[in-house]
């Protein structure tokens, strides 16, 4: 069995935005912004590896070779709905990157996901791509969304979540051991809806004050 390429971000910051996000009492517009803020400390950990080169410049006092990012443009792609939510912060931080749009929703009955919308940048397998869900519960859209992005031809992509359910960690580690999972916190359990728990709820909803 696989075990997941895993990377809890357990930063104080984090930590603690991800408890105000998950109290039933914060309202949306808070939840909102914390999630931008949340994802901005997310990609800076996943882009940790990035490559760089050396380029010449010119201070205000000599000329220097200094790093700067080499190669394709990185992707993100976030899963529709939820994962808009953490695109914001993540292009604030990597405002020259791509975005990609896979539309994935969860069949209620089965929990398993089904496709109707795709939309990426050319050369993807050029690009690291980062793809952007808040929730890896069951691990049914994480994995369809990778191995479509595979089958157009993305060889380096990595997983960004806020919360993941050790059920969906295991699911997606069997189908992808090459995918490095990046989150906030590995919670309890999946609950028979679904749901991670203690989880945040629906992110979808509190993201966008629907229900
Ligand atoms: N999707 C959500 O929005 N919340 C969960 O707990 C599980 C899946």
């Amino acid at each position: 069995m696989s075990e997941p390429n895993l990377t809890v971000v357990n930063h104080p910051l984090v930590q603690h935005k991800l408890t105000i996000m998950r109290d039933v009492g914060t309202p949306t517009s808070t939840f909102r912004q914390l999630l931008r803020e949340l994802s901005l400390l997310l990609a800076y950990e996943v882009c940790r590896d990035l490559e760089t080169e050396l380029v010449e410049i010119t201070t205000p006092l000599e000329k220097f070779k200094a790093p700067k990012l080499e190669g394709k443009k990185l992707c993100f792609v976030s899963i529709l709905r939820a994962g808009n939510g953490l695109l914001d912060g993540m292009l604030d931080l990597v405002p020259s990157a791509r975005v990609g749009h896979i539309g994935l929703y969860r069949d209620p009955d089965t929990l398993q996901p089904v496709e109707y919308y795709m939309k990426l940048p050319d050369k993807i397998g050029d690009r690291l791509c980062v793809v952007v869900d808040p929730m890896l519960a069951t691990g049914n859209s994480a994995v369809a969304a990778v191995e479509r992005l595979k089958d157009m031809g993305a060889t380096r992509i990595k997983f960004v979540c806020l919360l993941a359910a050790p059920e969906g960690l295991k699911v997606f580690a069997e189908a992808h051991p090459d995918v490095p999972i990046f989150t906030a916190s590995v919670d309890r359990e999946l609950n028979d809806h679904g749901y991670i728990m203690p989880g945040l709820g629906d992110a979808g909803d509190r993201l966008y004050g629907t229900k």
